[in-house]
């Protein structure tokens, strides 16, 4: 049996060199300067952010370097490593919804969404370089968002990004909403906005409890190495794409939910009223049926969030494996978003030891984590991929992750 493969994060003077390397190559010039904006994993609290709920992501090493220019036509010019280093061009008075296809959607559209904002934001060319995987449901499309946010913010003088980290972070959630716009708006993904925000508003060390309702955000201590655990990621190769139906469907099915219960988000559901919510929903239809599991897996997720939170201020880390494992069989089983790979990677993680394993992210594919004694890391990825080599899928992919830096 081959052994398990590592995703490893660059070093940022690496990364920046990667971008810079780029730009100079494609553009024949200096960058005005580089910037990046990492992906991230979420601990718990899924599909609860466009509920109004709470999520409780965190920033990973991971992160995606951008090298711009400003220009003073209104055209935009982008490259990617990742798109072999091919160049293509936006016009930005052009850019509207459905105007933009692919990668440059969420570049052009960040910029589109500032100038909708009131921002004066002109042309521009960007190099791109990354090391967030690509499709793994690691939000590498929020470490593009967030990392061109803070360029432009940076070389069209807007002030709005300030330290990443700060509690009080105004202009940060100005940014952050103005990447959910360019990824609702533009490139037509309707997620929610979690993504965004960790990449934008996290801090090194700490988890963000964001708090969809409002928007405001909690920097909560996660120090791993103080229990002797580490965080493991899976990347389960099994492809996921946001763009198409099944996100958008659970996001429909929870609004036409709330509105039969006439409240403005599943938010306002607390645990103490679900049964009369499941009781109201049940009118016999299969369409009743479906909103039942899509409604108790979101009120039970946003309470596991809350119950997450108050071990991790108890310095009680070591005790939420069972949340995980909980929130993890209501995504499958209520919410209906895991798939094969992410149940194998989950379960393997758990026969090797873990205190607990969950999919992270929207699903359908992507990626599940796991928490893992320190010193159990190896054996944990070994049994995972020996678990998907018997089952002839493909080989995952591994990361051990401490919470990472917001885009800077
Ligand atoms: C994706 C979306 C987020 C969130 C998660 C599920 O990552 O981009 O907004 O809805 O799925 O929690």
């Amino acid at each position: 049996m081959s052994a398990p493969q590592w995703l490893e994060a660059w070093s940022a003077p690496d990364g920046a060199a990667r971008a810079r390397a780029l730009f100079v190559e494609r553009f024949g010039e200096e960058p005005d300067g580089t910037w990046s904006a990492p992906g991230r994993v979420n601990l718990i609290g899924e599909h609860t952010d466009y509920n109004g709920g709470l999520c409780l992501p965190v920033a990973l090493p991971h992160r995606t370097y951008v090298a711009l220019r400003r220009r003073e036509d209104g055209s935009v010019r982008l490259t990617s490593a990742q798109d072999a280093g091919r160049l293509r061009q936006v016009a930005l008075a052009d850019v509207a919804p459905g105007t933009v296809e692919g990668w440059p959607s969420y570049v052009a559209g960040v910029a589109w969404a500032l100038r909708e904002d009131g921002h004066a934001v002109g042309g521009f060319d960007v190099a791109v370089d990354s090391c967030v995987p690509f499709g793994a449901g690691l939000s590498s499309s929020a470490a593009l968002e967030s990392a061109v946010a803070v360029a432009l913010d940076a070389t069209s003088g807007l002030g709005l990004a300030g330290p990443g980290g700060d509690p009080d972070d105004a202009g940060r959630a100005r940014l952050a909403a103005a990447c959910v716009r360019a990824e609702n708006e533009i490139a037509g993904a309707p997620t929610g906005g979690m993504d965004q925000s960790a990449s934008l508003r996290a801090r090194e060390g700490h988890a963000l409890l964001l708090d969809c309702r409002d928007g405001s955000v909690r920097q909560v201590p996660f120090d791993l190495s103080a229990d002797g655990l580490a965080l493991l990621v899976v990347d389960t190769r099994a492809e996921h794409a946001l763009v198409d139906g099944q996100y958008a469907a659970r996001r429909a099915a929870c609004e036409a939910a709330a509105a039969r219960l006439g409240v403005p988000t599943l938010r306002e559901i607390a645990p103490s009223g679900l049964e009369a919510a499941l009781a109201t929903l049940d009118d016999g239809s299969d369409e009743g049926a479906v909103q039942v599991r899509r409604v108790r897996h979101v009120v039970g997720e946003i309470a596991r969030v809350e119950e997450f939170v108050a071990l991790l201020d108890a310095g009680r880390l070591r005790e939420v494996g069972p949340l995980m494992d909980a929130s993890h069989t209501s995504l499958r089983d209520d919410y209906e978003v895991s798939c094969r790979e992410l149940d194998v990677a989950v379960e393997a993680a758990r026969a090797a030891g873990a205190l607990g394993a969950r999919m992270t992210g929207g699903g359908f594919g992507g990626s599940a984590i796991a928490l893992v004694e320190h010193d159990r890391v190896d054996d944990v990825a070994a049994a995972v991929a020996g678990a998907f080599a018997a089952q002839d899928l493909r080989a995952p992919a591994f990361a051990v992750v401490l919470p990472g830096a917001a885009a800077r």
